[in-house]
C-alpha cells in the first residue's frame, strides 16, 4: 500500500493541506488565510473562489516542501468548517455570490419568520437543530432571494448549493466538466435541511424555505470505500487520488482525538469553539439547547451521534484584539499580555459578535465589554478575553452534563488556540476537571486523514487509531471551589447584559 494519506483543512480563518503517515505523524504542512469579507456589522462572507485557489496553492506548498507527488498519496479526506454556503453556476463553476460564513447574522428576518410560523424548535425532532441564523439552510434561501441570477438558475436547474467541502470536492473531482456534487453526511446534518432519521433531504422544510431539491448535493456517508470521485491527472494533483473522507471539522476533530466510545468528549479551540460529545448510535434530543448532530459514519453502518456545543467566538476574540484593537501585533502574544497581570481585575468580555450560540441561541445578544474601571488595563483585557472562552466551555459542559446525566471528568482539547498555555490553565481551573492535549494538536486534519485512510484500508480501524492518540501534557485545576463559583456567577450576570441589544 502507498506512502501517505493527504488531509485538506478547509477552514474559517485558513486553508491547510497537511500530508501524514501511518503513525499519524505530519510529514509536511502548508498553509494560507483568506479573506474575512465584512460587509454590515454582524455580516461575514469569504470569497469562494479564492479559497479553490488558495486549496490548490498549499496542495502545491506542501507537495514542494515534502518533494512528495500526488501520487505518493493513497487518499484524499476533506474537513471544513461547517454550515458557510456557496451556491455557484455549475455550467462554469462561478459562484453567485461570496460564501456566505456560518458566523453571518444577515438571515435573522428569515429565521424570525420561520420561528413565528414553526416556533424556534420547530424543526428540532426531524433535525437536531433549533431555527438560528448559523445553519445553511436560511443562507440558501437569502441567496435565492437577493441574487435574481441564482433564482433563475435555480429554476432551470444549473445552481448548486455546497458547503465548502461539497464546493472542494466538485472542483477537484472536475469541476464544470462533470465534478462531483456530494456532501458527507455530518456536513449536511448542519444545513437544517436533513433529516435524522432518513439521513436525507427533508421535503417538508425544502418546501417551508421553498429551497429546489436540484440543487443541493447527494449525501454519502463520512467514510467511504466507494469513492465519490478521483482527483485529475491533469489537476493539481497530477494524479488520480480517491476522494473518499469527508467530515465537517468539528466531526474531524473528534475522529482525530479517536472520541470513538460513548461519553467521550473533545473540546476545539478554532476560530469558534467546538465540545462534541460522542453519544453512540442513538440521537439524543437534547433539552438545554445544545445540538445534536452526527459524528461520523461509515459506509454500511449505522451513523454515531454526537452532542454538541458550538461556541461562535473563540480564538476570533484573540483576532479581534489584534486586528480590530491593535491590542498585540500577533495572536500568540495575547498570553504574554494575559500573563502580565493577576487575573481579570474584575473585567468580563462576552464575544457575542454573531449573537450568542449555545446554550443561550440569542440572535439579538451582542457583545459587551463590562466591569471597566480606572484600575483594568490592557493585561487584564487579554486575560478577560481569555477567560471569555473557558466560560464559554463552561456554560457547554454544565448544559451537557445535565443533558446526558453523567458529569464530564476530563476534557480532551486541540486546536489552535490550545498551544496556549495560560488558557489550558483557566480551563481546568474554570472547570475543575483536567485539561488533557494531545501530542498531535492538528486533529482536524488528522481526522480528515483517518476518514480516507479508513475508506481505502490503509488503517485497519478504530483499534490501530486509538493507539496512535498520545498526550501531550495535562493542566490540573489550581484554585478552590469558592473562587471558581465567584468567577462563574460574574460570568452568567456579564451573559445577561448581551441579551436584548438587536431589536
Ligand atoms: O460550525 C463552524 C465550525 O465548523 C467552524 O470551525 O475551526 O473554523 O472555528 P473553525
Amino acid at each position: 500500500m502507498g506512502a501517505y494519506i493527504g488531509a485538506l483543512d478547509l477552514g474559517t480563518t485558513s486553508n491547510r493541506f497537511i500530508i501524514f503517515d501511518r503513525e499519524g505523524r505530519i510529514v509536511g504542512l502548508d498553509q494560507k488565510e483568506h479573506r474575512q469579507i465584512f460587509p454590515n456589522p454582524g455580516w461575514v462572507e469569504h470569497d469562494p473562489l479564492e479559497i479553490w485557489e488558495n486549496t490548490q496553492a498549499v496542495i502545491q506548498g506542501a507537495l514542494n516542501k515534502t518533494g512528495l507527488q500526488g501520487s505518493d498519496l493513497v487518499a484524499l479526506g476533506i474537513t471544513n468548517q461547517r454550515e458557510t454556503t456557496v451556491v455557484w453556476d455549475k455550467t462554469n463553476g462561478r459562484p453567485f455570490h461570496n460564501a456566505i460564513v456560518w458566523q453571518c447574522t444577515r438571515t435573522a428576518d428569515i429565521c424570525r419568520n420561520l420561528e413565528k410560523t414553526y416556533g424556534q424548535d420547530g424543526f428540532r425532532q426531524k433535525t437536531g437543530l433549533p431555527i438560528a441564523t448559523y445553519f445553511s439552510g436560511p443562507k440558501i434561501r437569502w441567496i435565492l432571494d437577493h441574487v435574481p441570477e441564482a433564482a433563475e438558475a435555480a429554476r432551470k436547474g444549473t445552481a448548486l448549493f455546497g458547503t465548502i467541502e461539497s464546493w472542494a470536492i466538485w472542483w477537484l473531482t472536475g469541476g464544470p466538466q462533470g465534478g462531483t456534487h456530494v456532501t458527507d453526511v455530518t456536513n449536511a446534518r448542519r444545513t437544517l435541511l436533513m433529516n435524522l432519521e432518513t439521513l436525507d433531504w427533508d421535503p417538508e422544510i425544502l418546501e417551508a424555505l421553498e429551497i429546489p431539491a436540484g440543487m443541493l448535493p447527494r449525501i454519502v456517508p463520512s467514510i467511504d470505500p466507494n469513492t465519490w470521485g478521483h482527483t485529475l491527472r491533469t489537476g493539481i494533483f497530477q494524479a488520480t487520488v480517491p476522494v473518499c473522507g469527508a467530515l465537517g471539522d468539528q466531526q474531524a476533530a473528534l475522529v482525530g482525538q479517536t472520541c470513538f466510545q460513548p461519553g467521550e468528549a473533545k473540546n476545539t479551540y478554532g476560530t469558534g469553539c467546538f465540545l462534541l460529545l460522542n453519544t453512540g448510535t442513538k440521537p439524543v434530543v437534547s433539552q438545554r439547547g445544545l445540538l445534536t448532530t452526527l459524528g461520523y459514519q461509515m459506509r454500511g453502518q449505522k451513523p454515531v451521534y454526537c452532542l454538541e456545543g458550538s461556541i461562535a467566538i473563540g480564538g476570533a476574540l484573540v483576532q479581534w484584539l489584534r486586528d480590530n484593537l491593535g491590542l498585540i501585533r500577533t495572536a500568540a502574544e495575547v498570553e504574554e499580555l494575559a500573563r502580565s497581570v493577576e487575573d481579570n481585575g474584575g473585567v468580563y468580555i462576552v464575544p457575542a459578535f454573531s449573537g450568542l450560540f449555545a446554550p443561550y441561541w440569542r440572535a439579538d445578544a451582542r457583545g459587551v465589554m463590562v466591569g471597566l474601571t480606572r484600575f483594568a488595563n490592557k493585561g487584564h483585557l487579554a486575560r478577560a478575553a481569555l477567560e471569555a472562552t473557558a466560560y464559554q466551555t463552561r456554560d457547554i459542559v454544565e448544559a451537557m452534563n445535565a443533558d446526558s446525566g453523567v458529569a464530564l471528568t476530563t476534557l480532551k482539547v486541540d486546536g489552535g488556540m490550545v498551544v496556549n498555555d495560560l488558557l489550558m490553565q483557566i480551563q481546568a481551573d474554570v472547570l475543575g476537571v483536567p485539561v488533557v492535549r494531545p501530542k498531535v494538536t492538528e486533529t482536524t486534519a488528522l481526522g480528515a486523514a483517518y476518514a480516507a485512510g479508513l475508506a481505502v484500508g490503509y488503517w485497519s480501524g478504530f483499534q490501530e487509531l486509538t493507539r496512535n492518540w498520545a498526550q501531550d501534557k495535562t493542566w490540573e485545576p489550581a484554585i478552590d471551589a469558592a473562587r471558581r463559583e465567584e468567577g462563574y456567577r460574574y460570568w452568567k450576570k456579564a451573559v445577561e447584559r448581551t441579551f436584548d441589544w438587536v431589536d
